[in-house]
């Protein structure tokens, strides 16, 4: 593996597993319905009035084990390499990664801070250093 790329892979997994925003929150502007989250096993769809903060946890949601495997704990920045075999693919990750949260105030400066700390610890970065299928999920969530 080149050094970059793994390096890239490392501040992924540590965005996941000490993400800078931990817990954030937001208000409904409308009533709405959340698919599931609800009833006893979290499953049920949750009604949401207008007005209603709605708290959310990156950081627990980052280390679930329906997400992540039962290693979700685990610091193994190899789980991002798209040819390790994962007990839970990552693939489609999408909403279950969120170190910039998402959709149209996802953080501007996502791509930013990896590029620079690819070349600050004088690993030359070839462009971007997120795997680009989450990159591009962020983006597309951008323009919800
Ligand atoms: C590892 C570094 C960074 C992390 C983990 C991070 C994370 C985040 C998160 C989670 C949000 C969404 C906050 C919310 O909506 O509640 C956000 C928003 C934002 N970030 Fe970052 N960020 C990082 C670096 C940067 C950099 C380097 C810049 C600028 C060069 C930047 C600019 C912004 C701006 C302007 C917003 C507000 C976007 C909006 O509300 O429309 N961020 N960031």
């Amino acid at each position: 593996m080149f050094p970059q790329a793994l390096l890239r892979k490392v501040i992924v997994q540590v965005l996941r597993l000490y993400p800078s925003v931990p817990l954030n929150s937001r208000a409904a502007v409308k009533t709405t319905v959340l698919p599931t989250g609800g009833g006893p096993n979290g499953t049920a769809p949750v009604y949401v009035k207008k007005g209603t903060a709605v708290g959310y946890g990156v950081y627990i949601m980052h280390r679930r084990k329906e997400l992540y495997g039962s290693d979700a704990e685990a610091f193994r920045p190899e789980r991002w390499d798209p040819n390790v075999k994962n007990e839970v693919d990552l693939k489609n990750i999408g909403w279950g990664y969120l170190p910039f949260n998402g959709g149209p105030r996802v953080c501007i400066g996502r791509k930013y801070p990896l590029a620079c700390s690819c070349s600050s610890l004088k690993v030359p970065s070839r462009g971007i250093c997120p795997p680009r299928s989450l990159v591009r999920n962020h983006q597309t969530r951008a323009d919800v």
